[in-house]
């Protein structure tokens, strides 16, 4: 027994990572091209060596050629996101035909390559316009939300089924607002930022909402979240159980990346306990009706596994890590387990399937004088996260698919294009496609439906 027989392979994208075309054909501004493009004063680096997502992997007018890569690569679902502001240039109000065309004409060209699209409505681009107004500190954030999705529905849903409402609440809001080193670049307060996470949760009820309503296709809808579990130190019941609950406990330094923050609202209906004892009368203010919208039922938790959640230990060393051991070229350990244990608890605690909505490393890539491009450590990687994950499968953990983050290199945040994430190069002088040799691995691996482990 191992991956269900209609289980998802593919790989995941981000809007503003690749499609570069950042004022092609009526798109409005986001907040990572209004900030990634005001360092011309010199003041301030946001991103490594200032570089921005203006052009990125120029996928905007390339997806046909990236398309016919995919399927050469054996892709058979590719996860992808809508630039907000080139739906809606200023977030909410006239829509920009050309925009929604863009789109409809990419899901067109999948579905004629055999590729299922799945959808992410919010991958961090949030509008300009809006975040003027207080974007989501702003009582009616949840309202632009889904008249966006309202949109990107009536434009879509004929032809997608997946959806996904945001990605990574936890990663915009903890290190955009929060820790201040993604757009855009603040540093605020547990007042606001408790406020903000309820308003980000609403909108998220809002979009589920909406897609129930209006979607052409009978809809799967989920989100993306980010933090993986803790892996337990050893197969002993108690250390299962410790990790279990370190899993989803927080305290007031991480509850903005804890699951119990942020998926307990959505699958219990109400906060957990925890963040009334922390934060008192600083928790969010709800509305009467919220918690409903909030909660309504979703058909899977998507969830973006890289390395396992760690607590530090008093030796000041992350607990489950030692002293030279594997790192991509992020940094982040390789602890292949985690693609066990993550699914584990949250199937455990929430009981809906999960989708692995991205997993992959970065890896220092370049062409060797062959013309190809070895990557043997994202083969590895591959290897052996995905045999952890057909293991929590064959113990009857529900998993619905494994989407590999990313599809090709492309514009990594702060890091911009330092990091390479993909399973195609890319040379971003001349936007050259390379398809790197792990794909080629990882396409026997599909098309075997793991079998071929
Ligand atoms: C995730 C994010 C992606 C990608 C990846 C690798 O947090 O959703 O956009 O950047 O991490 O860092």
């Amino acid at each position: 027994m191992a991956f269900r027989k209609d289980f998802l392979w593919g790989a995941a994208s981000a809007a503003y990572q690749l499609e570069g075309g950042y004022r092609a054909d009526g798109k409005g501004l986001n907040i990572w091209d209004v900030f990634t493009n005001c360092h011309s004063a010199g003041i301030k680096k946001f991103v490594r060596y200032n570089e921005t997502g203006n052009e990125a992997c120029d996928h905007y007018h390339r997806y046909k050629e990236d398309i016919a890569l995919m399927k050469k690569m054996g892709l058979k679902n590719y996860r992808f996101s809508i630039n907000w502001t080139r739906v809606l240039p200023d977030g909410i109000g006239k829509v920009n035909e050309q925009g929604i065309k863009f789109y409809s004409d990419l899901v067109d060209e999948l579905i004629k390559n055999g590729i299922t699209p799945l959808v992410t409505l919010f991958h961090w681009d949030y509008p300009y316009e809006l975040y003027k107004k207080g974007g989501w500190l702003n009582p009616e954030s949840s309202d632009w939300f889904a008249e966006y999705a309202a949109v990107v529905v009536d434009a879509l849903s004929d032809r997608v089924s997946y959806w996904m409402t945001v990605n990574e609440p936890q990663v915009f809001i903890g290190l955009g607002f929060y820790a201040g080193n993604h757009a855009p670049f603040l540093k605020l307060h547990s007042c606001d930022l408790l406020q903000m996470t309820h308003n980000v949760l609403l909108a998220h009820g809002k979009a589920v909402k909406v897609i129930r309503e209006k979607a052409k296709l009978s809809p799967r809808v989920g989100f993306a979240f980010a933090t993986a579990c803790c892996s337990p130190l050893d197969n002993s019941k108690e250390e299962t159980e410790a990790a279990y609950k370190r899993s989803f406990d927080f305290d007031c330094g991480n509850y903005l990346f804890s699951p119990g923050w942020w998926a307990d609202p959505i699958f219990f209906g109400k906060y957990n306990e925890k963040g009334y004892e922390i934060f008192g009368n600083d928790m969010p203010h709800i509305n009467e009706g919220d918690m409903e919208i909030i909660s309504l039922p979703v058909d899977f938790y998507g969830v973006n596994v890289y390395d396992a959640k760690s607590i530090m230990t008093i030796d000041g060393y992350p607990e489950g890590t030692y002293t030279g051991m594997p790192r991509t070229s992020m940094n982040w350990a390789v602890t292949p387990e985690t693609l066990y244990w993550t699914p584990r608890f949250l199937y455990e605690r929430y009981g809906v399937p999960i989708m692995i909505t991205e997993n992959g490393l970065a890896n220092n890539d370049w062409v060797s004088l062959d013309g190809k491009v070895h990557d043997p450590q994202r083969t590895d990687f591959i290897e052996r996260y995905l045999k952890e994950l057909r293991r929590a499968a064959s113990d009857g953990v529900d998993i619905l698919g494994y989407l590999h983050w990313s599809v090709m290199d492309n514009f990594e945040w702060a890091d911009g294009y330092d990091r390479r994430f993909g399973l195609i190069y890319v040379d971003y002088r001349t936007q050259e496609r390379t398809i790197k040799d792990s794909a080629f691995r990882y396409k026997e691996i599909m098309e075997s439906n793991g079998e071929r482990l």
